[in-house]
């Protein structure tokens, strides 16, 4: 296993449409095992291949507690949605800033398994909000895209001055 790295907003790659996962097969496999050990040590609840620059439609979550409950979903699509549910949203690819963002209460997703099989699956509460937060990834958009252009901005122009910083120190000895 291996860890990823994580690509952080404004990254111009999170903007990739991914493309639909053809063959569930080793690669893949591995590429799944690594992404939970990226999700698990950031630590996060959901992960898309597209934020590892992976511009595949997979993505990974686990919202329990103690790591009880991970799911892999490849090519998932939400076929059925109804309820609004307001949450405070973080990303792994935004890293410090959470806002409210509105999105469906419960959704009936289909996807294919990490054996390949094709699976339907009523999720609500937090995971509902995962899903559809990673699929978002997978579509190149961001949970920023829902605050209005003046806060998306005031992130962008933070974040990349955080990553000036960061450079800086890393060269001074
Ligand atoms: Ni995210």
């Amino acid at each position: 296993m291996a860890k990823l790295t994580i690509l952080e907003f404004p990254d111009p790659r999170l903007r990739t449409r991914a493309t639909p996962v053809k063959s569930v097969d080793a690669e893949l496999d591995t590429l799944i095992d690594d992404m939970f050990e990226t999700m698990y040590d950031a630590p996060g609840i959901g992960l898309a291949a597209t934020q590892v620059d992976v511009h595949k439609r997979l993505l990974v979550a686990d919202v329990s507690a103690d790591k009880s409950s991970p799911y892999v979903f490849i090519n998932p699509v939400i076929i059925e949605k109804d309820g609004v549910v307001v949450t405070e949203e973080g990303c792994l690819s935004v890293p410090g800033y959470y806002e409210e963002v509105e999105r469906a209460e419960h959704i009936r997703v289909r996807y294919l398994d990490r054996k390949g099989d094709d699976v339907e699956m009523d999720a609500e509460g937090l995971l509902a909000v995962c899903i559809q937060h990673e699929i978002d990834h997978l579509d190149g958009k961001l949970f920023v895209d829902y605050l209005s252009e003046a806060k998306r901005q005031r992130i962008r122009k933070r974040l990349v001055k955080d990553k000036r910083h960061r450079t800086a120190e890393a060269v001074t000895l």
